[in-house]
Protein backbone atom coordinates (compact mmCIF):
# COMPACT_ATOMS: atom_id res chain seq x y z
CA UNK A 1 0.00 0.00 0.00
CA UNK A 2 1.51 3.34 -0.86
CA UNK A 3 0.55 6.46 0.61
CA UNK A 4 -0.65 9.68 -1.27
CA UNK A 5 0.49 12.54 1.29
CA UNK A 6 -2.09 14.79 -0.11
CA UNK A 7 -4.94 12.04 1.27
CA UNK A 8 -6.88 13.19 4.62
CA UNK A 9 -5.40 11.27 7.05
CA UNK A 10 -7.62 8.52 9.53
CA UNK A 11 -7.34 8.49 12.83
CA UNK A 12 -8.46 6.22 15.06
CA UNK A 13 -9.15 7.26 19.12
CA UNK A 14 -9.60 4.91 21.62
CA UNK A 15 -11.82 6.34 24.58
CA UNK A 16 -12.36 9.18 22.43
CA UNK A 17 -16.12 9.83 24.39
CA UNK A 18 -14.44 11.80 27.26
CA UNK A 19 -11.72 13.43 28.67
CA UNK A 20 -8.33 13.55 27.03
CA UNK A 21 -10.00 11.05 23.93
CA UNK A 22 -12.72 13.44 23.16
CA UNK A 23 -10.57 16.79 23.61
CA UNK A 24 -7.80 15.04 20.97
CA UNK A 25 -10.53 14.70 18.66
CA UNK A 26 -12.14 17.94 18.57
CA UNK A 27 -8.60 19.74 17.94
CA UNK A 28 -8.07 17.25 14.92
CA UNK A 29 -11.43 17.93 13.38
CA UNK A 30 -10.20 22.17 14.36
CA UNK A 31 -6.75 21.81 13.27
CA UNK A 32 -7.04 19.90 9.70
CA UNK A 33 -9.40 17.71 7.55
CA UNK A 34 -9.49 13.94 8.37
CA UNK A 35 -11.45 10.97 9.17
CA UNK A 36 -12.09 10.18 12.69
CA UNK A 37 -13.10 6.82 13.59
CA UNK A 38 -13.63 7.00 17.48
CA UNK A 39 -14.36 4.11 19.88
CA UNK A 40 -15.19 4.04 23.53
CA UNK A 41 -17.94 2.12 25.42
CA UNK A 42 -20.62 4.63 25.63
CA UNK A 43 -22.86 5.29 22.49
CA UNK A 44 -23.89 8.69 23.99
CA UNK A 45 -20.64 9.94 24.32
CA UNK A 46 -19.82 9.04 21.23
CA UNK A 47 -22.59 10.59 19.33
CA UNK A 48 -22.21 13.75 21.35
CA UNK A 49 -18.72 13.78 20.46
CA UNK A 50 -19.34 12.87 16.68
CA UNK A 51 -21.79 16.04 16.39
CA UNK A 52 -19.30 18.46 18.04
CA UNK A 53 -16.20 17.56 15.51
CA UNK A 54 -18.58 17.08 12.65
CA UNK A 55 -19.31 20.77 13.21
CA UNK A 56 -15.55 21.47 11.85
CA UNK A 57 -13.57 19.87 9.41
CA UNK A 58 -14.12 15.91 10.19
CA UNK A 59 -15.63 13.28 8.87
CA UNK A 60 -16.38 11.02 12.07
CA UNK A 61 -17.42 7.19 12.39
CA UNK A 62 -18.37 6.24 16.02
CA UNK A 63 -17.81 2.39 17.27
CA UNK A 64 -18.83 1.33 20.59
CA UNK A 65 -16.94 -1.22 21.93
CA UNK A 66 -15.09 -2.47 25.33
CA UNK A 67 -11.60 -3.16 24.50
CA UNK A 68 -11.06 -5.42 27.33
CA UNK A 69 -12.18 -8.61 24.95
CA UNK A 70 -9.16 -9.85 22.31
CA UNK A 71 -11.42 -10.14 19.89
CA UNK A 72 -13.30 -6.87 19.85
CA UNK A 73 -10.11 -4.90 19.27
CA UNK A 74 -9.62 -7.22 16.38
CA UNK A 75 -12.40 -6.20 15.26
CA UNK A 76 -12.59 -2.36 15.72
CA UNK A 77 -9.19 -2.48 13.30
CA UNK A 78 -10.98 -4.40 10.86
CA UNK A 79 -14.02 -2.01 11.04
CA UNK A 80 -11.71 1.46 10.54
CA UNK A 81 -9.70 -0.46 7.51
CA UNK A 82 -12.73 -1.72 6.19
CA UNK A 83 -14.54 1.86 6.25
CA UNK A 84 -11.10 4.07 5.07
CA UNK A 85 -8.80 1.43 3.64
CA UNK A 86 -5.70 2.39 6.24
CA UNK A 87 -4.68 3.70 9.04
CA UNK A 88 -2.27 6.97 9.74
CA UNK A 89 -2.74 7.52 13.13
CA UNK A 90 -3.50 5.31 16.10
CA UNK A 91 -4.05 7.41 19.54
CA UNK A 92 -3.93 4.57 22.20
CA UNK A 93 -6.10 6.52 24.89
CA UNK A 94 -8.55 4.39 26.35
CA UNK A 95 -7.29 4.01 29.79
CA UNK A 96 -8.98 3.31 33.67
CA UNK A 97 -7.25 3.79 37.34
CA UNK A 98 -8.65 2.24 41.18
CA UNK A 99 -6.59 3.97 43.64
CA UNK A 100 -6.20 3.83 46.77
CA UNK A 101 -3.88 2.63 49.75
CA UNK A 102 -1.64 -0.62 48.64
CA UNK A 103 -3.54 -2.52 51.50
CA UNK A 104 -6.83 -2.20 50.52
CA UNK A 105 -7.00 -2.76 46.96
CA UNK A 106 -8.83 -5.69 45.82
CA UNK A 107 -8.78 -8.40 43.38
CA UNK A 108 -11.46 -6.40 41.31
CA UNK A 109 -9.63 -3.31 41.54
CA UNK A 110 -6.44 -5.27 39.70
CA UNK A 111 -8.06 -7.00 37.36
CA UNK A 112 -10.53 -3.68 35.88
CA UNK A 113 -7.53 -1.64 35.39
CA UNK A 114 -5.51 -4.78 34.02
CA UNK A 115 -7.73 -5.63 31.55
CA UNK A 116 -8.28 -2.62 29.68
CA UNK A 117 -4.40 -0.61 30.51
CA UNK A 118 -2.42 -3.98 29.49
CA UNK A 119 -4.84 -6.08 28.10
CA UNK A 120 -7.06 -4.27 26.11
CA UNK A 121 -3.93 -1.95 25.14
CA UNK A 122 -1.73 -4.87 23.86
CA UNK A 123 -4.33 -6.88 21.46
CA UNK A 124 -5.28 -3.33 19.82
CA UNK A 125 -1.74 -2.23 19.37
CA UNK A 126 -1.26 -5.74 17.78
CA UNK A 127 -4.01 -5.63 15.12
CA UNK A 128 -3.16 -1.99 14.55
CA UNK A 129 0.52 -2.62 14.18
CA UNK A 130 0.01 -5.75 11.13
CA UNK A 131 -1.73 -2.99 9.85
CA UNK A 132 0.60 0.14 9.89
CA UNK A 133 3.41 -2.94 9.32
CA UNK A 134 1.62 -3.71 6.17
CA UNK A 135 1.37 -0.20 4.90
CA UNK A 136 4.38 0.28 5.57
CA UNK A 137 4.06 3.56 7.08
CA UNK A 138 1.50 4.98 10.10
CA UNK A 139 2.01 6.59 14.22
CA UNK A 140 1.22 5.05 17.35
CA UNK A 141 0.68 7.79 19.77
CA UNK A 142 0.13 6.44 23.50
CA UNK A 143 -1.67 8.45 26.17
CA UNK A 144 0.63 6.83 29.50
CA UNK A 145 1.22 8.89 32.25
CA UNK A 146 3.55 10.52 34.61
CA UNK A 147 2.90 7.56 36.81
CA UNK A 148 4.53 5.62 33.88
CA UNK A 149 7.83 6.82 35.70
CA UNK A 150 7.02 7.96 39.05
CA UNK A 151 5.62 6.50 42.05
CA UNK A 152 2.72 7.50 43.22
CA UNK A 153 1.66 6.20 46.91
CA UNK A 154 -2.16 5.50 46.32
CA UNK A 155 -1.42 4.04 43.14
CA UNK A 156 -0.05 0.78 43.44
CA UNK A 157 -1.83 -1.05 40.54
CA UNK A 158 -2.30 1.83 38.25
CA UNK A 159 1.23 2.70 38.34
CA UNK A 160 1.63 -0.69 37.72
CA UNK A 161 -0.11 -0.56 34.42
CA UNK A 162 1.47 2.73 32.88
CA UNK A 163 5.21 1.51 33.93
CA UNK A 164 4.13 -1.84 32.31
CA UNK A 165 2.68 0.62 28.95
CA UNK A 166 6.09 1.76 28.89
CA UNK A 167 7.50 -1.46 28.53
CA UNK A 168 5.61 -2.23 25.68
CA UNK A 169 6.06 0.84 23.89
CA UNK A 170 9.46 0.75 24.23
CA UNK A 171 10.07 -2.88 22.98
CA UNK A 172 7.20 -1.65 20.15
CA UNK A 173 9.84 1.77 19.18
CA UNK A 174 12.75 -1.02 17.87
CA UNK A 175 10.36 -3.05 16.26
CA UNK A 176 8.82 -0.02 14.70
CA UNK A 177 11.78 1.60 13.56
CA UNK A 178 12.62 -0.82 10.95
CA UNK A 179 9.11 -0.65 9.83
CA UNK A 180 8.54 3.20 9.26
CA UNK A 181 6.06 3.42 11.91
CA UNK A 182 6.51 6.67 14.46
CA UNK A 183 5.84 5.58 18.02
CA UNK A 184 5.03 8.28 20.83
CA UNK A 185 4.44 8.01 24.53
CA UNK A 186 2.27 10.95 25.88
CA UNK A 187 3.14 11.25 29.70
CA UNK A 188 1.00 13.86 31.22
CA UNK A 189 0.47 15.01 34.62
CA UNK A 190 -3.31 15.56 36.20
CA UNK A 191 -5.70 16.97 33.64
CA UNK A 192 -9.50 17.56 34.80
CA UNK A 193 -11.03 14.74 33.39
CA UNK A 194 -14.03 12.75 34.39
CA UNK A 195 -11.49 9.83 35.43
CA UNK A 196 -10.61 12.14 38.75
CA UNK A 197 -14.49 12.37 39.90
CA UNK A 198 -15.58 15.54 41.64
CA UNK A 199 -12.38 17.51 42.37
CA UNK A 200 -12.31 21.03 44.31
CA UNK A 201 -12.03 23.92 42.89
CA UNK A 202 -8.43 24.26 44.25
CA UNK A 203 -7.62 21.51 42.20
CA UNK A 204 -9.44 22.47 39.33
CA UNK A 205 -7.07 25.52 39.25
CA UNK A 206 -3.72 23.47 39.37
CA UNK A 207 -4.76 20.63 37.05
CA UNK A 208 -4.02 20.96 33.28
CA UNK A 209 -7.11 20.81 30.64
CA UNK A 210 -7.68 17.74 28.10
CA UNK A 211 -7.21 20.24 25.31
CA UNK A 212 -3.68 20.52 26.52
CA UNK A 213 -3.16 16.94 25.80
CA UNK A 214 -5.16 16.97 22.43
CA UNK A 215 -2.95 19.89 21.16
CA UNK A 216 0.57 18.20 22.20
CA UNK A 217 -0.77 15.10 20.56
CA UNK A 218 -1.12 16.94 16.76
CA UNK A 219 1.79 18.56 17.27
CA UNK A 220 2.88 15.00 17.69
CA UNK A 221 1.65 13.88 14.65
CA UNK A 222 2.27 16.93 12.66
CA UNK A 223 6.05 16.39 12.90
CA UNK A 224 7.78 15.86 9.22
CA UNK A 225 7.35 12.35 8.84
CA UNK A 226 11.11 11.81 8.72
CA UNK A 227 10.71 13.49 12.72
CA UNK A 228 9.86 11.16 15.24
CA UNK A 229 8.48 13.03 18.67
CA UNK A 230 8.79 9.64 21.07
CA UNK A 231 8.00 11.35 24.44
CA UNK A 232 6.34 14.47 25.60
CA UNK A 233 5.88 14.75 29.52
CA UNK A 234 3.59 17.16 30.41
CA UNK A 235 2.94 18.74 33.97
CA UNK A 236 1.02 21.23 35.80
CA UNK A 237 2.97 24.11 36.51
CA UNK A 238 3.05 23.36 39.71
CA UNK A 239 3.91 19.83 39.71
CA UNK A 240 1.77 16.85 40.70
CA UNK A 241 -1.09 16.95 42.43
N1 LIG B 1 -6.83 12.56 33.72
C1 LIG B 1 -5.56 12.52 34.10
O1 LIG B 1 -5.12 13.20 35.03
C2 LIG B 1 -4.60 11.65 33.34
C3 LIG B 1 -3.24 11.87 33.54
C4 LIG B 1 -2.33 11.08 32.86
C5 LIG B 1 -2.77 10.10 32.02
N2 LIG B 1 -4.09 9.87 31.85
C6 LIG B 1 -4.47 8.80 30.93
O2 LIG B 1 -5.17 9.38 29.85
C7 LIG B 1 -6.08 8.42 29.31
C8 LIG B 1 -7.45 9.06 29.22
O3 LIG B 1 -7.86 9.40 30.53
P1 LIG B 1 -8.98 10.48 30.87
O4 LIG B 1 -8.52 11.18 32.07
O5 LIG B 1 -9.36 11.22 29.66
O6 LIG B 1 -10.14 9.47 31.32
P2 LIG B 1 -11.74 9.55 31.20
O7 LIG B 1 -12.17 10.95 31.18
O8 LIG B 1 -12.25 8.64 32.24
O9 LIG B 1 -12.01 8.93 29.75
C9 LIG B 1 -11.61 7.62 29.46
C10 LIG B 1 -12.19 7.18 28.14
O10 LIG B 1 -11.74 5.84 27.91
C11 LIG B 1 -12.85 5.00 27.64
N3 LIG B 1 -12.61 3.64 28.11
C12 LIG B 1 -12.21 3.25 29.33
N4 LIG B 1 -12.11 1.91 29.37
C13 LIG B 1 -12.45 1.45 28.15
C14 LIG B 1 -12.56 0.16 27.57
N5 LIG B 1 -12.32 -0.95 28.28
N6 LIG B 1 -12.96 0.05 26.29
C15 LIG B 1 -13.25 1.16 25.57
N7 LIG B 1 -13.17 2.42 26.06
C16 LIG B 1 -12.77 2.55 27.34
C17 LIG B 1 -14.00 5.65 28.37
O11 LIG B 1 -15.18 5.24 27.73
P3 LIG B 1 -16.53 4.88 28.54
O12 LIG B 1 -16.68 5.91 29.59
O13 LIG B 1 -17.57 4.92 27.49
O14 LIG B 1 -16.33 3.56 29.09
C18 LIG B 1 -13.70 7.15 28.15
O15 LIG B 1 -14.20 7.55 26.89
C19 LIG B 1 -6.01 7.21 30.22
O16 LIG B 1 -5.17 6.24 29.65
C20 LIG B 1 -5.40 7.77 31.50
O17 LIG B 1 -4.72 6.78 32.22
C21 LIG B 1 -5.03 10.64 32.49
Amino acid sequence: MTKLMSETPVILITGAGKGIGRATALEFSKWMECDLFLVARTESDLEAVKKECEKWKATVHTHVADLTDENTSHDVIAECVSKFKRIDLLVNNAGVGRFGNFLELTGADLDFTINTNIRGLFHLTQSAYKVMKTQKYGHMIFVTSVAAETPFEQSAIYCMSKFAQKGLIEVLRINARKDGIRITNIMPGAVETPMWGAVTPEMQEKMMKPQDIGSAIIHAYLQPKRTSVEEIVLRPVGGDL
